[in-house]
């Protein structure tokens, strides 16, 4: 990939404040020089991630998440560096250069297949609103959805024809490729292309700044599959993505509603719920709730009222609860979902419901219950425990009181008898965090072997090559010095070596240097773990000593190898020696 000017991107980087970036997702806490703050790519209860506002960079101590303005883009917004450049560019307002070809393909494409996806949700729509076959519109009339409610949502149908996007799109001259990358069209093992969608309606899928992206489409019966959905494309990403979101972030209330299905979504809208999410066709994930955790300040879960929506709720509270953000959950009686809920009790009765839902305790110990026989010893006792292991869990020790006697007298026993369990299980808990928290460095360690491979063949020099690179990183005025000393060959690590060549290639050149100049030889990943190496020692001293320590322990290694060395090399140490004698 060809590089942008380097001073295009110290521009860009300087103009996008990073506090600032950050606090839009987490709280940002000033200390010292620095600010820390809780991490938003790990979970965590305590900040362990710094921003370094002076070199406009970060640094998790926690999970080893690292980088610049850009990295923190493509990790927030789920993108590669380019487009993270570009987004920071459209922020600021500083055009873009010339990008290179390769780079400029794949933009296009992305640009032809949001064109694709427009031009066939607006098709999809033409053909509900005007077609020859009414069959959608009437599906939608069944639903009780109003005409406002179709167009703002943009709702469509795809006819029971094969070629009815693919002919109208090759007129308007985009080709079967396109019309495949975009998802909305397949080809056939003969080669031919075909309309993904047919005999349904089409429920588009609408991002943040407004773009269709992708579809969702119902069969108008009872046939499987009942939806289909966009496979992932260069404009699509099922896992990043929540129906609706579009609106609900600019409701005026703050309390989410997260459905399971579109049409929960359309009807809670519909009903005045602006505010109301689902995800598209699968299970929410983390990022999801993180996604939302950014906009809501409380979510109410209203997944349907079967089985597999209760234990759906189970795992959405796990990841709302992994991001912070408080969750209730509605219980509905007498309706599957929020749909069938509001078509049968009207939207005054909903929001009875949703200012009754119960927080996340309740549902947890509501749930204790399931599958017990309680007119038994062994299912009482199971009751006890499986509370118990709940309440251990409460953090707040004066939400835990409450809940401590709550549930004592649901279970008949003395408070004393329930405080004194729980005291036990958080007892338990504590060194089971504490074996957790070591594990979790553990793994962070062995990540960091895996970037790095060779670390574990040469742990000595590796701990040199990083310090050394830690010196360089801090005082690169010096880095003369330090190149007549040691040579990327000297370094037994390829990672390390791989970081040395390409900060000394560009020194000479960059006075300004700074470790962006290196995000496009790098990986995300190895450039967390480049981050992590000057933050590592940021705190730390580094005097010459210990860098000539270093040196020599990686000059060592070099001279034990004495069938290595190389003609050259050889010819160095005689001038040397005749110099010095
Ligand atoms: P539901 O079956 O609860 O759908 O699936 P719904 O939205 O209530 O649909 P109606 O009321 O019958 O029209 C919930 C969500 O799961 C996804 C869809 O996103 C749907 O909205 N889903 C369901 C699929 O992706 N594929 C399927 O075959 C079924
Ligand atoms: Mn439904």
């Amino acid at each position: 990939m060809a590089r942008l000017p380097d001073d295009y991107l110290r521009r860009l980087q300087d103009s996008a404040d990073i506090v600032d970036l950050f606090s839009a997702y987490t709280e940002v806490k000033k200390r010292g020089r620095t600010y820390v703050c809780r991490c938003p790519f790990h979970s965590e209860k305590t900040p362990s991630c710094t921003i370094y506002p002076d070199s406009q960079s970060f640094y998790c101590f926690g999970c080893g998440a690292g980088g610049s303005v850009f990295t923190f883009i493509q990790k927030t917004e789920n993108v590669g560096f380019m487009d993270a450049v570009q987004i920071l560019a459209q922020r600021s307002g500083i055009p873009m250069p010339q990008q290179d070809p390769e780079e400029q393909r794949s933009s296009a494409l992305r640009r032809r297949c949001l064109e694709i996806n427009r031009e066939a949700a607006n098709l999809y729509y033409l053909n509900l609103i005007k077609g020859p076959d009414r069959a959608g519109l009437q599906y939608f009339a069944g639903r009780k959805l109003r005409p406002e409610t179709i167009k703002q949502y943009g709702l469509g149908f795809a006819p029971d024809d094969w070629h009815f996007l693919r002919d109208q799109l090759r007129a308007k001259g985009y080709t079967e490729d396109e019309m495949v990358a975009a998802g909305v069209c397949r080809r056939s093992e003969k080669g031919g292309v075909y309309d993904y969608f047919r005999n349904r309606v089409m429920f588009p899928i609408i991002d943040l700044r407004g773009s269709v992206i992708a579809f969702g489409g119902r069969v108008l019966d009872d046939s499987k599959p009942k939806y289909l959905n966009t496979n992932d494309t260069p404009v699509f990403q099922k896992g990043s993505n929540l129906f609706s979101l579009n609106f609900a972030k600019n409701a005026a209330s703050k309390k989410f509603l997260l459905a399971e299905g579109y049409m929960d979504v359309i009807a809670l809208n519909q009903a005045g719920f602006p505010n109301a999410v689902a995800t598209l066709g699968t299970a929410i994930t983390e990022e999801q709730a993180r996604i939302i955790s950014h906009y809501a300040d409380e979510v109410i879960i209203s997944y349907d009222s079967d089985a597999a929506g209760q234990t759906a709720t189970q795992r959405a509270m796990q990841h709302f609860s992994a991001v912070g953000l408080p969750v209730r959950i509605l219980h509905m009686e007498g309706a599957k979902d929020p749909d069938e809920y509001i078509k049968k009790y009207g939207a005054d009765q909903f929001r009875l419901l949703i200012d009754s839902a119960g927080d996340a305790v309740n549902f947890r110990l509501d749930r204790c219950k399931e599958g017990l026989d309680l007119s038994t010893e062994i299912g009482k006792n199971e009751l006890l425990r499986r509370s118990v292991r709940v309440l251990a869990e409460l953090t707040n020790p004066l939400e835990r009181e409450v809940y401590i006697k709550r549930t004592a007298q649901a279970l008949d026993i003395r408070v004393e008898v329930l405080q004194a369990q729980v005291d036990k299980a958080v007892e338990s808990g504590k060194r089971f965090a504490k074996k957790a928290k070591f594990r979790a460095i553990e793994a962070q360690s062995l990540q960091r072997d895996e970037l790095n491979p060779d670390a574990q063949q040469f742990p000595k020099e590796s701990k040199a090559e990083r310090q050394i690179l830690a010196y360089l990183l801090r005082y690169p005025e010096e880095y003369e010095m330090l190149w007549a000393a040691v040579r990327p060959e000297d370094f037994a690590t390829d990672l390390h070596r791989r970081v040395y060549e390409a900060i000394c290639e560009l020194l000479p050149e960059h006075p300004q240097f700074s470790l962006t100049m290196l995000e496009d030889q790098f990986t995300v990943k190895e450039m967390g773990y480049i981050y992590g190496i000057e933050a590592k020692y940021k705190e730390v001293d580094l005097p010459r000593d210990t860098l000539e320590e270093c040196i020599a322990v990686l000059k060592n290694r070099q001279s034990s190898a004495v069938g290595d060395i190389t003609e050259d090399e050889l010819l160095r140490a005689i001038e040397n020696r005749r110099n010095n004698g």
